[in-house]
């Protein structure tokens, strides 16, 4: 696997009449991110991950700091889970002086609302790296349903030739989703948090009887105020 930083490097290592695979990460690996690669390598003849903790989907207040970073550990799960090439630019790579252009999709839910500005990092981060990498495939979790959506939609307002594949999300032997911050958790908040899974079983089963799956939903979450609870398709 090489690791490289920069576009024009990357660029002269992509040979375009092959079929590229493109995972875009923040790092800090864990198995939802080796089931990407595995489903990239399964299915492209090269597989590109880029790893950049990207400073413009975070909002004021977040955890832009303190994110976990990992750089060597996420080298060695990517090359073990057969990586061709580690795409890992600095900030300024990607957002050089003057920057000034941004990725705007409209509807972006609650999620939206509860985090101004995200979605318009994420649109124009991932659109920067299509552009670079100009991959066949792009990998996503499922976990990220929002992201998801949004990221399909500006594929097809923008006409952009690529197919876009989402994962189911991997969950740990509890039923909390894996995520990188889940690294911030507490035993008891990781407890705590076991309510997240047991609401949303809770708002499919109301929804297979008939009756509202968000209240049910809300009525599972055991003390946890999340920012929305949003029935969507
Ligand atoms: O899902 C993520 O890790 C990020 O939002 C992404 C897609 C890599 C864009 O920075």
């Amino acid at each position: 696997m090489k690791t490289v930083r920069a576009i024009r490097e990357l660029r002269a290592e992509l040979d375009p009449s092959r079929r590229v695979g493109l995972v875009p990460t923040m790092g800090a690996f864990h198995a939802g991110h080796l089931s990407l690669f595995r489903a990239a390598r399964a299915e492209c003849d090269v597989v590109v991950v880029s790893l950049f903790v990207n400073p413009t989907q975070f909002g004021a207040g977040e955890d832009l700091d303190r994110y976990p970073r990992s750089e060597e550990g996420d080298a060695r799960l990517a090359e073990e889970a057969g990586v061709d090439v580690l795409f890992a630019p600095t900030v300024a790579e990607l957002y050089p002086d003057g920057f000034g252009t941004w990725v705007d999709v409209e509807e972006t839910g609650a999620e939206g609302a509860a985090r101004p500005e995200h979605f318009r990092g994420v649109a124009t981060i991932c659109l920067k790296l299509f552009n670079i990498v100009r991959p066949d495939l792009a990998y996503f979790g499922q976990k990220d349903a929002r992201q998801a959506a949004v990221l399909r939609r500006m594929i097809r307002d923008l006409d952009l030739e690529l197919e876009l594949r989402v994962l189911p999300t991997v969950r740990d032997a509890d039923g909390l989703a894996l995520s990188s911050r889940n690294a911030y958790l507490s035993q008891e908040e990781h407890d705590r948090a076991l309510a997240l899974p047991r609401a949303l079983e809770a708002g499919r089963s109301a929804h297979l009887r008939g009756s509202d799956p968000v209240e049910a939903a809300k009525a599972a979450l055991n003390g946890l105020e999340p920012d929305y609870v949003e029935l969507v398709d």
